[in-house]
């Protein structure tokens, strides 16, 4: 397994909790940051399942963030205001004991959504946004949409009533290969609709590309991007090179190392268009690990310190709120959290396979041992 070469202060990174005080002191003789305070952070693209498996995975997110943004591909989906209520209502009767995390909840998007469905929900402050999948981009993405003229009605309320909608930016069509299905999508499908029905907020989900982050840059208003942990970690060759690796593989599949770098500056610029959506994406290791393998990184339980690494050896940890806790809320419209998630330069190992019934899910492994963990 790929271990980074040498991480930027690791001869004083402790090697083990207890010498935490140790560590503190040797920081602060260093100048360096130790302990680091965030307002907590939010999940702006996070797929809980349901079931046994929502059972088993949303400590993981309560842990660490107050709100996330649920994405609806159940099977069934979630495409009804009634679905979105009856799945926030598992959620919060999943959620651990004293928690108070905010499910944020999504419709999911096809040709037959009813536009006064979609508008009633958002005036009850049931949903916060609404998710285009491209018909068959991704798991459980059958019901999406594959004529986009035929939820022009839906888009066109939502540019009304200010309802933002999150894209799976890539195309669908066989013959465009797969390292460059965002691109397409962006000329082909995207940057028309933006043009046919101006005024509508559009979050692009999980960029992996330099040319979406040009595309996202040049865009003033009504448009962001999430940027996943694992993107700014991997790039194509951790998944392929020396050995296929199944838990590296997502979808959009990680592109080559410029495009981590993009997407790296990006994220640690504070660019208020830029925001964490980690995509944490939970599949048991029998469903990854065969010849048809499922798409999904699992990096809920370890994003905080693996971001709190990358920033800091990118010079950017006073930046890190911003990608976390401040750049969503501002573009959602919602306020910022007011409660607080302190990290601390301790070291944190790869946390161990979450059990479900189905299975054990094994979480990202970053390659490296991040330098901070969560307090
Ligand atoms: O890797 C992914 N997994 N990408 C997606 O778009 C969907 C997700 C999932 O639901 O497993
Ligand atoms: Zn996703």
């Amino acid at each position: 397994m790929r271990r980074a070469p040498a991480q930027p202060n690791s001869e004083i990174a402790p090697k083990v909790t207890g010498l935490w005080r140790d560590a503190a002191r040797l920081c602060k003789a260093r100048g360096m940051t130790h302990a680091l305070t965030i307002p907590t952070p939010d999940d702006w693209h996070l797929h809980l399942r349901d079931g046994a498996m929502l059972r088993a995975v949303l400590p993981a997110t309560t842990a660490h963030f107050a709100r996330a943004i649920i994405m609806p591909n159940l099977i069934p989906p979630v495409v009804t205001s009634a679905d979105a209520a009856a799945y926030r209502d598992r959620i919060l009767a999943a959620l651990p004991e004293g928690s108070d995390f905010a499910p944020l909840m999504t419709l999911y998007l096809t040709e037959e959504t009813d536009a006064e469905d979609v508008a009633a929900a958002h005036a009850s402050g049931l949903i916060t946004a609404v998710k285009l999948y491209p018909a068959g981009a991704t798991t459980n993405s059958a019901s999406g949409v594959s004529d986009f003229a035929r939820v022009e009605g839906v888009l066109s309320r939502m540019a009304e009533i200010g309802l933002p909608l999150c894209v799976h930016g890539e195309v669908t069509d066989p013959a465009i290969d797969i390292f460059d299905r965002e691109t397409v999508f962006i000329d082909r499908v995207l940057d028309p609709l933006r043009n046919r029905v101006p005024g509508l907020k559009v979050v692009m989900e999980h960029i992996t590309t330099a040319g979406a982050v040009d595309y996202v840059r040049a865009n003033d208003t009504n448009l962001a991007a999430t940027i996943t942990t694992h993107h700014l970690v991997i790039n194509r060759n951790h998944i392929l090179a020396g050995g296929i690796r199944p838990h590296y593989y997502c979808l959009p599949v990680a592109k080559r190392e410029e495009h981590r770098l993009a997407l790296r500056a990006a994220a640690t610029s504070g660019d208020a268009r830029f925001f964490l959506g980690t995509d944490s994406a939970p599949h048991t290791d029998p469903a990854k690990l065969q010849p048809c393998g499922c798409a999904g990184c699992f990096t809920a339980p370890n994003t905080l310190p693996i971001l709190a690494h990358v920033f800091e050896e990118d010079g950017a940890l006073d930046r890190l709120e911003a990608f976390t806790s401040l750049n969503g809320p501002a573009f959602y419209g919602l306020p910022v959290n007011e409660t607080t998630l302190t990290l601390t330069r301790t070291p944190a190992p790869v946390p161990g396979c979450v059990d479900t019934p189905d299975g054990p899910v094994t979480v990202f492994d970053p390659g490296f041992t991040p330098n901070w963990s969560v307090t």
